[in-house]
């Protein structure tokens, strides 16, 4: 495949061959110590929990975690998820946020770097986990492009004529029906992530989170507020406190295991990435507990928002697409300032699934950027056209393509499956032991400053053991071993 969508300067000294394959391949290739000095990184710690609380709360925690809270009893399913939050998620996002700040380097050489010899096996499990959020970006970034085309649809009022759940389903099929309509907001999505990563980390990827993550905030308010004044407001938060442990399905139990980990954004890349932006001397552990705190108080008030609105339009709790671009239309073309709701509500859900995609992209671009003769911004055009393309059959699996299954799953199905249900449990898990048995617990405590003896057992408990053993759980569960 020849780069001709990027120009190369002669100055840049790279042996022939020229093309994509190879600049991809002596950059995963490079040598120990072949990084470049890095001279752009967070300017703060804010913009770091800004940028990272970007990046963990997305399409999960808005669109999937109302409809499983909903479907697996309530209070009860989010007790199970706070557990396995405390068991693997917080062990697994600390750990991988270390292993970036203590090298100062992005994942490969990050991992090698850690492992204390010059293993090639954990520079490739580093790069494995680049490759993870890369491909996690090319579906990612189709869902995310439906939601921005429903959000055109919203601000042009396409939606309020929507009054019942068949016109609404009649509406999503023949949109999802048309290759043009999917194509066309994936690239639309795509490149505006382009737009923000051209300016690099300071003015890119921490202006974007600057500038969005408040906004998110203040329009998750509004919604809240109106949530709050529905009837069903008190119902619903009796639903999600009580429990009943004996309403759980055992498939209940995966599910908040894995969603744990994707609602993260641990296992792809991307928190070793970011944590290589903080500097040396800042403060990791607040900062990381923070973003946490954020993802999961997001995660709350969303499940809190979404079911008081279904259930005060006596609507059923749908899964997957259905609720979001059926259920919640319906609704909202039918209560007062419904339309002004519906933009809020599709903008929202925008902005969370723009700042995590960005951070998703980020990892691979800055591999490229700092371990191969590739600027920065050649890298970020590579990377996002690249991760557009492979997008493409995803776009199409709706329409074109959906008569090709593999084992009765689309294309896009079968990205996320091989993503979430494998790839990223695999990220996450060698995050785990590197951090914990192959570095080290104790140097990774004193690089924490861990000095208080509940929080250094803590953590010590769960990176050493409870997170790499219900990873493999997941895992061995994913593949149909157990
Ligand atoms: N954490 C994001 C979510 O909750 O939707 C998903 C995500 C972010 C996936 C970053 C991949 C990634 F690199």
């Amino acid at each position: 495949m020849n780069c001709c969508f990027v120009s190369i300067s002669n100055d840049q000294k790279a042996p022939p061959p020229y093309n994509c394959a190879f600049i991809l391949n002596s950059a995963l290739e490079a040598p120990f110590d072949s990084q470049k000095t890095k001279k752009d990184a967070f300017s703060s710690r804010l913009g770091f929990i800004l940028s990272t609380a970007g990046s963990a709360i997305g399409l999960a925690n808005i669109w999937k975690f109302p409809y499983i809270v909903g479907k697996f009893g309530g209070g009860a399913f989010i007790a199970l998820y706070l557990i396995f939050l405390a068991l693997i998620g917080i062990p697994a996002f600390i750990s991988e946020v270390l292993i970036g700040k203590s090298t100062q380097k992005t994942p490969a050489l990050a991992f090698q770097e850690l492992s204390g010899t010059k293993s090639l096996f954990w520079k490739k499990t580093g790069t494995l986990t680049i490759w993870t959020g890369f491909l996690v970006s090319s579906f990612y970034s189709v869902i995310a492009g439906w939601i921005l085309g429903y959000s055109f649809q919203a601000v042009m009022g396409r939606l309020s004529d929507i009054h019942d759940i068949p016109s609404a389903h009649t509406h999503y099929i023949t949109l999802m029906g048309d290759p043009l309509w999917t194509t066309f907001f994936h690239a639309l999505f795509m490149g505006m992530c382009l737009w923000f990563l051209l300016g690099g980390i300071k003015k890119g990827i921490e202006f974007c989170n600057k500038l969005f993550m408040p906004l998110f905030f203040l329009i998750l308010f509004i919604i809240a507020g109106y949530a709050l004044r529905l009837d069903t407001a008190d119902s619903v938060l009796s639903f999600m406190t009580s429990l009943d442990f004996t309403s759980i399905p055992p498939q209940a139990v995966i599910i908040a295991l894995g969603h744990a980990f994707f609602t993260l954004s641990v296992g792809q890349g991307t928190l070793v990435t970011y944590g290589s932006y903080l500097k040396p001397k800042e403060k990791m552990l607040s900062s990381s507990v923070y973003v946490i705190v954020a993802d999961t108080l997001v995660s709350l008030l969303a499940a809190f928002c979404i079911l008081s609105i279904v259930f005060s339009a006596n609507m059923e709790m749908e899964f997957g697409p259905g609720l979001i671009f059926e259920t919640l239309p319906t609704i909202f073309s039918k209560i007062t300032f419904g339309s002004a709701f519906s933009v809020l509500f599709f903008s929202l859900v925008f902005i969370a699934a723009l700042t995590s995609q960005v951070s998703a992209l980020e990892p691979l671009i800055s591999h490229l950027a700092q371990n191969s003769q590739l600027q920065r911004k050649k890298a970020v055009w590579i990377v996002t056209s690249a991760s557009f393309l492979l997008g493409v059959p995803s776009a199409l699996s709706m329409n074109v393509l959906s008569t090709y299954t593999f084992f009765n799953l689309s294309y896009l199905e079968v990205m996320n499956f091989i993503t979430t249900s494998i790839l990223i449990p695999l990220g996450g898990f060698a995050a785990v032991i590197l951090v914990g048995w192959r570095w080290g617990i104790f140097k990774a405590l004193k690089a924490l400053h861990l000095h208080q003896r509940t929080l250094r057992a803590y953590f010590m408990i769960t990176i050493k053991f409870t997170a790499p053993i219900l990873i493999a759980f997941v895992f061995l569960h994913a593949l149909g071993l157990i």
